[in-house]
């Protein structure tokens, strides 16, 4: 494969189209570009009644909305404001009673290969029992509750229940640290933990628990009052006395009580908050409401996916991202589709572990991401035994990319050696913030081009324009906006009202349009969105967003060792991006062993301290990092010097010219 520079010039020049076939457009949802095209002008025309129609015919409320979309309160826009509903009816108790309900909901493969299935009747009744059992332990509509769960139907589980009693679940991701968890059971002021003694992954059995021991004993998370233990394997866990109950126990409990009903909420009530980086320190809690959410998963499902009865459907994200959330937790299940949910990895017992499951499990709907896609592709470089020919994947009818973007080699590997040239593929472009797609091909209407996301969905009215809000035409690079709201935006961010209006809505556009935070050009011929990557201080590590400012916070917080340090990311074939991290040490630049060995600590440091995807590949050591005579860490030369690049950029506003070279030097 190509260095990433390389793939990114091969998108500028990408001509190749791959229009729908019949297969594709035969019976689709949405049926050729005229079908796509009169949706978007029923949004054009009548934005309100657009998304009114949808909200009906998408989303049972138990109390029916009166208003649409109340903007008075901009940019804190309200959806369906005077509805209400539940989330986990919307799911499960919607399919009672209908052929659904004897229907598999859940495929469960563990990380051993043991399979598991569960109908939606049976998935009902556990997320119910659950309920209960949360109830009994005094869990309320309101409460925060936070999820460090493996990626089990428990998993699934956990979130249901708390949506069904009007719980706003907040989800981490097994990877992060006990710092991490910490901090988000601070912030969103949790009353409990839902977790696993341990989580199975590659063979390894790795801890969830005592991680939440550790956050809660670095203090400060004085609102919790239970956790709950999830016994995935047969490993003793410690117990801390009248806080621990492990879910055996809790369900006991609650034995014989019958069907707990589900709890209407307002449609803007909070469903569940999941932090994600910014370009601050300080992860951010975003907000997502019911109502709007709800409908968007469960329609991105039918138009996306374009789903049919008989599909099954995998994501192979965790439930710990907001792919996981909506492709998993939710949207599948509100659509009453059959899905996978796989606990372990993709390269474990080998890096065909993917190709093997989709052959076993007859799988239709394959979504994931280009980081596993580029890594799964070097190992089938390298090892014919892992090669997809080795499995039968004529199952398959549309593939799906998510996360970052798609470079055009893995795209036509992905198109020939797994959708053998006859599956569409969805390159899916949308953000933690967006609840679901906001710009993606439609399976049965969109001709494909490698590399583009292509065009918004209908409703969503995205757009590039430049720092004044003004529109570019095509072929201009500039900033990604969205100018009209959309029901499955962020409501907010979790306790700072004022860092959402700062991040997301800037004045100098009038306030009201939505900042994606990208990058972005269209094509001169089609009108095609290509990302074109962050335009904030974050990176896209293997479809993971991380805030550069966050791993610097947790380098200099080593304060014995680091007196400053400046992280960028450059270009790496496989994550896509990798985390580059320059360090001044106090004690002055180390070489040798020496440098070796801090390097190694720091490394540690990081995974300690926010995870181990948050681990610099690069770590380079200086006497000084590169400044402007006022101070300034001028990180266009850092990215640089990262890549290997020469710098040819003006030098002359630097303090200090020859720290570059110094910099430049590995140890
Ligand atoms: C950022 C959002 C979308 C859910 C998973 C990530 C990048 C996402 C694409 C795509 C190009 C993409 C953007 C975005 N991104 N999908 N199809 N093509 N870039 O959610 O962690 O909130 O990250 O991921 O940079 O802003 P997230």
């Amino acid at each position: 494969m190509s260095s990433t520079s390389k793939n990114i010039e091969s998108v500028l020049v990408e001509t190749r189209v791959f229009p729908p076939d019949n297969r594709a457009t035969q019976g689709a949802r949405i049926s050729g570009m005229a079908a796509y095209e009169a949706l978007c002008k029923e949004a054009e025309t009548d934005f309100d009644g657009f998304w009114t129609r949808l909200a009906r015919e998408n989303v049972q409320w138990t109390k029916p909305f009166t208003r649409t979309l109340d903007e008075s309160k901009a940019p804190f826009y309200q959806w369906f404001g005077d509805g209400e509903l539940n989330a986990s009816a919307n799911c499960l108790d919607k399919h009672i009673g209908t052929p659904t309900e004897d229907k598999t909901a859940i495929i469960f493969e563990a990380d051993d290969g043991a399979v598991t299935k569960i109908t939606y009747k049976d998935l009902l009744t556990r997320v119910s029992q659950f309920a209960n059992a949360l109830k009994a332990q005094g869990i309320q509509k309101g409460d925060r509750v936070i999820v460090y769960m493996p990626m089990t139907i428990e998993g699934v589980i956990a979130m249901q229940a708390c949506a069904r009693i009007g719980a706003t679940h907040s989800v981490v991701f097994g990877g992060f640290s006990a710092k991490a968890l910490q901090e988000r059971i601070i912030d969103a002021g949790a009353v409990a933990v839902i977790t696993a003694n341990y989580q199975l992954r590659g063979g390894k059995e790795l801890p969830l628990k005592a991680i939440v021991d550790d956050g809660i004993a670095l203090g400060g998370c004085t609102t919790i009052k239970t956790v709950l233990v999830y016994e995935r394997t047969l490993t003793d866990w410690k117990r801390v006395e009248g806080r621990d109950i492990s879910f055996t126990e809790a369900l006991a409990e609650v034995e014989g009580q019958g069907l707990c009903p589900p709890e209407p909420v307002n449609a803007e009530h909070p469903l569940f908050i999941l932090y994600t980086s910014g370009s601050t320190g300080k992860p951010k809690g975003v907000q997502h409401a019911t109502g709007g959410y709800l409908l968007w998963a469960k329609l991105t499902m039918d138009w996306t996916f374009d789903l049919r009865p008989e599909d099954v459907f995998w994501c192979t994200a965790d439930i710990g991202w907001i792919t996981g959330h909506t492709y998993v937790a939710y949207g599948p299940l509100a659509a009453g589709a059959t899905q996978v949910v796989f606990e372990g990895i993709p390269t474990y017992p080998h890096a065909g572990r993917f190709w093997q499951m989709v052959e076993k499990h007859r799988v239709t709907i394959f979504y994931t991401a280009p980081t596993a896609i580029r890594s799964l592709i070097k190992a089938a470089e390298s090892d014919e035994k892992v090669h997809p020919k080795n499995w039968d994947l004529s199952s398959l009818r549309i593939l799906g990319s998510v996360g970052e973007p798609i470079n055009p080699e893995a795209w036509m590997w992905y198109h020939r050696n797994i959708g053998h040239e006859r599956c569409p593929i969805v390159d899916t472009f949308w953000q933690t913030e967006t609840g679901g797609h906001v710009i993606t091909p439609l399976p049965g209407a969109t001709p494909l081009v490698p590399g583009s996301c292509t065009l918004p969905l209908p409703g969503i009215m995205a757009a590039i324009v430049d720092e004044t809000g003004k529109d570019l035409p095509n072929g201009a690079g500039g900033m990604l906006v969205i100018k009209r709201p959309w029901p499955s935006m962020i409501r907010t961010i979790w306790n700072d009202p004022e860092r959402f209006k700062k991040s997301y809505f800037p004045e100098e556009m009038g306030g009201t349009i939505y900042l994606a935070g990208d990058g972005a050009v269209r094509s001169a011929d089609r009108g095609y969105f290509r990302i074109t990557g962050r335009i904030d201080d974050v990176l896209n590590v293997s479809g993971h967003r991380l805030g550069t400012m966050e791993i610097e916070s947790a380098l200099v917080s080593k304060t014995d060792l680091v007196a400053e340090a400046a992280v960028v990311g450059r270009p790496d074939d496989v994550t896509g991006e990798a985390v580059c991290a320059f360090v001044v040490l106090k004690r002055g630049r180390p070489s040798g062993d020496e440098a070796k060995q801090i390097a190694t600590d720091l490394r540690n440091w990081v995974a300690k301290e926010i995870g181990p995807i948050a681990k610099p590949k690069d770590i380079r050591f200086g006497d000084n990092l590169p400044k402007t005579r006022s101070g300034k860490i001028m990180r266009r030369l850092l990215r640089s010097i990262a890549k290997g690049e020469a710098i040819t950029q003006d030098t002359s506003t630097l303090e200090n010219p020859a720290i570059l070279e110094q910099l430049g030097q590995a140890y």
